[in-house]
C-alpha cells in the first residue's frame, strides 16, 4: 500500500496531554538496572545544514542496557512492575526480591514480536530467572529468532502476520496458570500492562529533557518512528506536556503504515501489511490506548519506503552511528517531509530536530545496490 502524502494536524500544535501516571518511577528503576546509562545524543551539523534549522540530533538507542534497541526500557518496566503487583510487592523492591516473588509463584512471561520488544522480554525473563516463550510472525529471519533463544526463551514462529502471533502468546498465556503475557500493544481487556510499557519508554524522554538542557536548547521537532504506537505515545505525552509544544513527526514503512492510514481515514482499522527492513514497525494495528493521543497530539505522520530508509541506514553509519533501519526511518521520515512541505516538519532556521533511532545496525535484505552518501 505505497503512499507518501503527509498527514498534518494542525490543531495538535497547542494540544496539552495530561499527566496520569509517575513517570520517575520508572526511571529510578531503570537506574537501579545493572548496566544503565543515559544513551548518548549525537549532533549531525550535515542535516542541519542541508536543511537549513539551527541543529539535527540523534538519540542514538543502539546500545540500551546491553541491547540493541530502546525496547528493554518498557518491558524491563512492565514486566518488574507486572510481578511486583502480582505478588504485593512495592515498586521500590529490589530485582531479588521481585525474582524471588516470580519463582515462588512459577510464573512464565508470553509474547509476541518482530524482534526487539521479545528480545527485552526475553533478557527480562533471565534476569528475573523465569520461563519466557516468544511467538513471532512468518517475517522472523533466522538471526532474530536466534538472538532471542540466547536470552533462554523458547520462540515459535507462526505462519501468519504479527497480529496472529499475538493472539497466540495471548492464548499461551491464558492456558497457562501462571502465564504473564507481556504485550507492548492493548487490546480488549488488557491496557495494565502496555500502559506501564509506555511509561518506561518516558525514561528515554527524560534524558533527553535533560541533555538538551545541559546544551541549554530546547527540541522543537521530534521524529518517531511508529510500529505499533507504544514508543509513540511516550513521545506525544512528553512533546505536548508540561507546556512543552514540540512538534511530533511520525515515520512509518510504506508497507505498514497503521497509524497513517489510520489518521487519515479518522478511525481505527487494521491494515494489511507486507515485508519491509523496517522489521520492527511491521505491525497492523495501532495500540487502542495511543489511539486517542495520536488523534489528538500527532502534528504530521508520513510514510517511507525501504530504499529511502535504506539510504537514511548508510548515511548513518557514515557519520558514524550505529543506527538499523527502524531507527533510520526517523531521518528518512525528516528529510521526506523537508522535501515536500518543511512546515510538516516544522522546519525553520532556529528548529531543533530531534531523531529517535531506534536500534543498532543489523543484517538486512538490501533494497538496492549500495549507494554510499
Ligand atoms: C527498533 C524498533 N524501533 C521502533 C519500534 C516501534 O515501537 P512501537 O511498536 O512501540 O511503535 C520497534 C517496535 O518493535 C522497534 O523494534
Amino acid at each position: 500500500m505505497p503512499d507518501s502524502e503527509i498527514y498534518t494536524n494542525p490543531r495538535a500544535k497547542t494540544w496539552e496531554y495530561s499527566v496520569k501516571s509517575d513517570r520517575g518511577l520508572a526511571q529510578a528503576f531503570h537506574r537501579r538496572l545493572p548496566g544503565y546509562k543515559q544513551t548518548p545524543l549525537i549532533p549531525l551539523p550535515g542535516v542541519a545544514e542541508e536543511l537549513g534549522v539551527h541543529g539535527v540530533f540523534v538519540k542514538d538507542e543502539s546500545s540500551r542496557l546491553g541491547l540493541p534497541a530502546f525496547k528493554i526500557l518498557g518491558a524491563s518496566w512492565g514486566t518488574f512492575r507486572a510481578v511486583a503487583e502480582k505478588s504485593g510487592l512495592s515498586l521500590d523492591s529490589s530485582l531479588e526480591e521481585v525474582a524471588a516473588a516470580a519463582g515462588r509463584s512459577d510464573t512464565v512471561l508470553f509474547a509476541a514480536t518482530e524482534g526487539n520488544h521479545g528480545r527485552a522480554v526475553a533478557r527480562m525473563g533471565k534476569i528475573l530467572h523465569v520461563p519466557v516463550q516468544i511467538f513471532m510472525s512468518r517475517f522472523a529471519n533466522r538471526e532474530t529468532c536466534e538472538k532471542i533463544e540466547s536470552e533462554g526463551a523458547q520462540v515459535t514462529v507462526l505462519t501468519g502476520t504479527y497480529d496472529d502471533a499475538l493472539a497466540k502468546a495471548l492464548e499461551e498465556s491464558r492456558k497457562n496458570p501462571n502465564g504473564l503475557l507481556i504485550q507492548d500493544n492493548a487490546f480488549d481487556g488488557y491496557e495494565q500492562i502496555p500502559t506501564w510499557i509506555v511509561e518506561g519508554y518516558s525514561t528515554l524522554l527524560a534524558e533527553l529533557d535533560q541533555q538538551l538542557e545541559q546544551q541549554h536548547l530546547k527540541a522543537t521537532t521530534v521524529v518517531t518512528p511508529i510500529g505499533v504506537g507504544s514508543l509513540g505515545h511516550a513521545v506525544v505525552a512528553y512533546c505536548k506536556s508540561d507546556a512543552r509544544h514540540i512538534h511530533v513527526l511520525t515515520a512509518e514503512p510504506e508497507t505498514a503504515a497503521c497509524l497513517h492510514h489510520n489518521l487519515k481515514a479518522g478511525k481505527r482499522f487494521t491494515i494489511e501489511t507486507s515485508a519491509t527492513i523496517m522489521n520492527g514497525l511491521n505491525c497492523g494495528t495501532v495500540d487502542p490506548i495511543s489511539w486517542p493521543v495520536f488523534v489528538a497530539g500527532v502534528d504530521a505522520s508520513i510514510t517511507v519506503s525501504d530504499l529511502e530508509c535504506h539510504q537514511a541506514v548508510q548515511y548513518l553509519q557514515n557519520h558514524g552511528i550505529d543506527a538499523g533501519p527502524c531507527g533510520a526511518a526517523s531521518l528518512a521520515a525528516l528529510r521526506k517531509a523537508a522535501a515536500i512541505d518543511p512546515r510538516a516538519a516544522n522546519l525553520d532556521k532556529d528548529a531543533v530536530v530531534i531523531l529517535l533511532s531506534t536500534e543498532a545496525s543489523r543484517n538486512y535484505p538490501s533494497p538496492a545496490p549500495a549507494t554510499l552518501l
